[in-house]
Formats: structure tokens, C-alpha cells, sequence
């Protein structure tokens, strides 16, 4: 429905003509067939979500795997109304939030990509892939919004619970991202930052996540790193006592 209303808002352009290489496209097709034999042979909604949900997830390329139980506690923990995730891809960040939210029974998810891939993970167009994707799961709380991120940004007004920035990785574009979207992050709120990890100086994340100030940080180093930034002091507290993975300001060695 929301899907629909803003492709329908004229903010939000059609799909992209450029084909998914050949790679992508045997991928593509057999993650679809096994999804569709799953959906086909189960009869239990619950268990027929579930067993669709991580068929995709475990088959979707992705460098984030590792923060599924980090980020799933803490959408349980918040219970946000509002999680942006800055970067879809194949989707699996946007899928587990979304599922976590689901199981809240609150939030909206929105999903933002421009669809056309970048530089630095791969040149690719995973749009239809990933609405397919929302509609199989019927993941009502997801919205998935095609455009440049500034140009989303342009016409946002909702309040963020979680903010989660992962698309170009570059100092300029990091700061780009948190500059124009951290305004709209609630004072209790949260952002993440992925790959501040990464042992490749075309990745600038880690650069400005040293520099930001004016709230508490949290680093965990696996997966490429995911830097968390909030001025909640309890969220803080609370994400400290409950990961023994993760460095605060005085510990971490990046
Ligand atoms: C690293 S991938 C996201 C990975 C994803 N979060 C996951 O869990 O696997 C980065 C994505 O950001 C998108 N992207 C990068 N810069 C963008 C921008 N300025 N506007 C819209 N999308 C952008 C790219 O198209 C790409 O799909």
C-alpha cells in the first residue's frame, strides 16, 4: 500500500532499464524458485513466513550478515515507529529490521536506494528483486523508496527512531548522509554507521565517525564494523551492558 503511494507521489522513478548481469540474474532466479517451492508447500503461515524469510536472507549477498542479532535486539529493545535504513541492495539490513519491527506489531521501515549500485560494493539494479521480495512476505511495515538520497530527503518529514547509513562509503558521502538525516533523528533516537572496518582508505566512515561528537559512541569491529552513535544515555548504557563485542570511545583500537 505505502509502496503504492509513493511510487504514485511522482517522487519515486520507474524501475531502471539496466539489466542485472548474468551473475545476478542465475542468482536472482534461483532464490525465486526456492522461495516459490517454499511458499507452495507450507501451511503454516507462521512457520511458512519464517522458513521464506531466511531462505532469502541466508542466500542474499550481503556484508552485514553479522548484525542481524544486534540490530533485531535493538528494535526490540526501542520499539521505534520510524527505522530509515540508507542503502537496500539485495535488502537483507532492510529485511531485518523490517521482520523485527513486524514482530513489534509497530513501525514503519523505509528502505532507501537509488537502485543503481556504486563503486564500492558493485554496480547493480536489485529493484524488483527486493519489492518482489516485500510483497512475498507481505511485509505490510515496509516501504521501499527509490530515489538519491538527497532527493528523498528533500521532501522527508517524518521523526527517526533508527537511522541506519550504509550506502557510499566515502568521508564526503558519509558526512552527506548523516548531515542532512541526523536532523530528523529524536533525541533518544540512534544512528548506525556500517563499515567503520574496513582496511581500505577509499572507506572514509571510520574518519568521521572519529570526529563526530555531542553524543555517546559504540564501536563493534566485526563484520566490517558498525558504529553506533546516540545521546541517549540509557540506550547507551543499555547496548553496553547487553554486547561484551562492543568498544566504547576509551577501548576501541580504531
Ligand atoms: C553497501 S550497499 C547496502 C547494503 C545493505 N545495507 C545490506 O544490508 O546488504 C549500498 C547501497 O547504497 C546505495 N547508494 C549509495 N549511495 C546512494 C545515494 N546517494 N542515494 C541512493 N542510494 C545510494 C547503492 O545503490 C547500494 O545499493
Amino acid at each position: 500500500m505505502l509502496i503504492l503511494l509513493l511510487s504514485s507521489s511522482g517522487i519515486f522513478h520507474s524501475l531502471l532499464s539496466q539489466p542485472l548481469d548474468e551473475k545476478d540474474a542465475n542468482f536472482l532466479g534461483a532464490v525465486k524458485a526456492q522461495a516459490c517451492q517454499l511458499i507452495q508447500l507450507d501451511q503454516n503461515p507462521e512457520a511458512h513466513f519464517s522458513q521464506v524469510l531466511e531462505t532469502y536472507l541466508a542466500n542474499m549477498p550481503s556484508a552485514w550478515k553479522g548484525h542481524r542479532p544486534f540490530a533485531e535486539w535493538l528494535v526490540d529493545y526501542m520499539q521505534p515507529d520510524q527505522i530509515v535504513d540508507l542503502g537496500v541492495d539485495y535488502g537483507y539490513s532492510t529485511l531485518v529490521f523490517a521482520n523485527a519491527a513486524q514482530k513489534n506489531g509497530k513501525g514503519i521501515v523505509s528502505g532507501i536506494d537509488s537502485f543503481q549500485g556504486e563503486g564500492m560494493t558493485g554496480i547493480r539494479n536489485t529493484y524488483a528483486y527486493v519489492l518482489e521480495i516485500v510483497k512475498n512476505l507481505n511485509l505490510y511495515n515496509t516501504e521501499i523508496i527509490k530515489g538519491n538520497f538527497n532527493e528523498v530527503n528533500r521532501n522527508w518529514e517524518r521523526s527517526i527512531d533508527i537511522l541506519h547509513i550504509d550506502g557510499y562509503h566515502s568521508y564526503e558521502a558519509v558526512s552527506n548522509d548523516f548531515n542532512t538525516w541526523a536532523p530528523f533523528v529524536l533525541d533518544d533516537g540512534i544512528v548506525l554507521f556500517h563499515d567503520i572496518n574496513v582496511p581500505n582508505p577509499a572507506f572514509g566512515v571510520i574518519d568521521f565517525f572519529r570526529e563526530l561528537s555531542g553524543g555517546y559512541k559504540l564501536y563493534f569491529l566485526h563484520t566490517y564494523g558498525l558504529g553506533i552513535f546516540t545521546k541517549n544515555a540509557l540506550l547507551y548504557e543499555a547496548i553496553k551492558n547487553q554486547f561484551a563485542d562492543v568498544y566504547d570511545d576509551a577501548e576501541t583500537p580504531l
